[in-house]
């Protein structure tokens, strides 16, 4: 079914900021102006995501233990049902992308959405500020714009991909994972100036009481926002054990990956 889409809606979920990055920069490309629907924060989540008929939709998360986030399928009850042309994206950390592709091809499958084309990106790892530092630069931003050309020219024709083609994403080491889990963190309380933003940026609310101190382990997805976005640099992970796997992680991925991107066959040659 080809499209007349005057409208786009960008929906993703960003603790740390690189898939929203990403999302923005495909819809440069775009060149629709979109409605966002931001799904980071516990707030953002209660407002409805009215979408209009046949819209285009871009989904974006960030990659965790290879699949997506838990929470995105909550997103996903949000989304009205429907046939649309979307775009499926996730933003990993230079390890993989492991199946999280493939599980949003099945989301937006789900609830009758046309995948009219999917890209894996790289994004500064939540857990390290050497694996995929500084990504999405000026390079991925770039990719990721003209992946969006690449996208508005797919809504114009019938063609969709295939599921089977997301499997080229899968990584080879791939294992399946626990899903994401609260983490050890610590606070040096010289460092913390109690501002409170740590707080504000939690996408589960897992903080008790307002008190920087105090993070709810069960709420708690190891998203790491808290520490990567305190001004203050007042926060650390407590935990040797999981630092030394970090360590390994870093050593066995320190060679910077390029994005995956995947649009209909029949489309110039846009991403080589
Ligand atoms: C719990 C958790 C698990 C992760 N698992 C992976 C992974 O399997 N592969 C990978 O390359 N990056 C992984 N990452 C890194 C994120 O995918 C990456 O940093 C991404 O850019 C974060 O997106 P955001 O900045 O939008 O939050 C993981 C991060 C977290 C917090
Ligand atoms: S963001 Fe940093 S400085 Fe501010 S309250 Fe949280 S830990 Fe303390
Ligand atoms: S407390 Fe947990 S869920 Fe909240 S920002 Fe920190 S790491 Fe993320």
């Amino acid at each position: 079914m080809a499209h007349q889409v005057i409208r786009n809606a960008l929906v993703y979920f960003s603790p740390t900021g690189a898939t929203k990055t990403i999302a923005k920069s495909i819809a440069q490309g775009l060149a629709i102006n979109p409605r966002e629907f931001d799904q980071t924060l516990p707030a953002d989540r209660e407002k409805r995501i009215a979408l209009e008929e046949a819209e285009f939709i871009l989904l974006a998360f960030p990659v965790y233990g290879g699949r997506l986030p838990s929470l995105a399928k909550d997103v996903f009850t949000q989304l009205p049902r429907g046939r649309r042309p979307a775009a499926a994206v996730v933003v990993f950390g230079n390890v993989g992308p492991g199946d999280a592709l493939l599980e949003l091809y099945d989301l937006c499958a789900a609830r009758d959405f046309e995948i009219k084309a999917a890209g894996a990106f790289v994004g500064e790892h939540s857990y390290s500020s050497v694996l995929g530092r500084n990504r999405p630069n000026d390079a991925d931003k770039e990719r990721a714009r003209v992946f969006g050309v690449g996208i508005r020219q797919t809504l114009f024709g019938n063609s969709v991909i295939g599921r089977e083609l997301l499997t080229r994403a899968q990584s080879p080491s791939w294992k399946p994972s626990e899903p994401s889990q609260a983490r050890s963190f610590m606070l040096k309380p010289r460092s913390c100036e109690v501002c409170r933003f740590c707080i504000q940026s939690c996408p589960v609310g897992a903080f008790v009481g307002g008190d920087p101190k105090r993070i709810d382990q069960d709420k708690c997805i190891g998203c790491a926002a808290c520490i990567k976005l305190c001004p203050h640099k007042a926060r650390t992970f407590g935990d040797e054990e999981f630092m030394d796997d970090v360590a390994l992680m870093v050593a066995n991925h320190s060679e910077a990956k390029q994005p995956l991107v995947f649009l209909p066959p029949n489309l110039p040659e846009y991403l080589g």
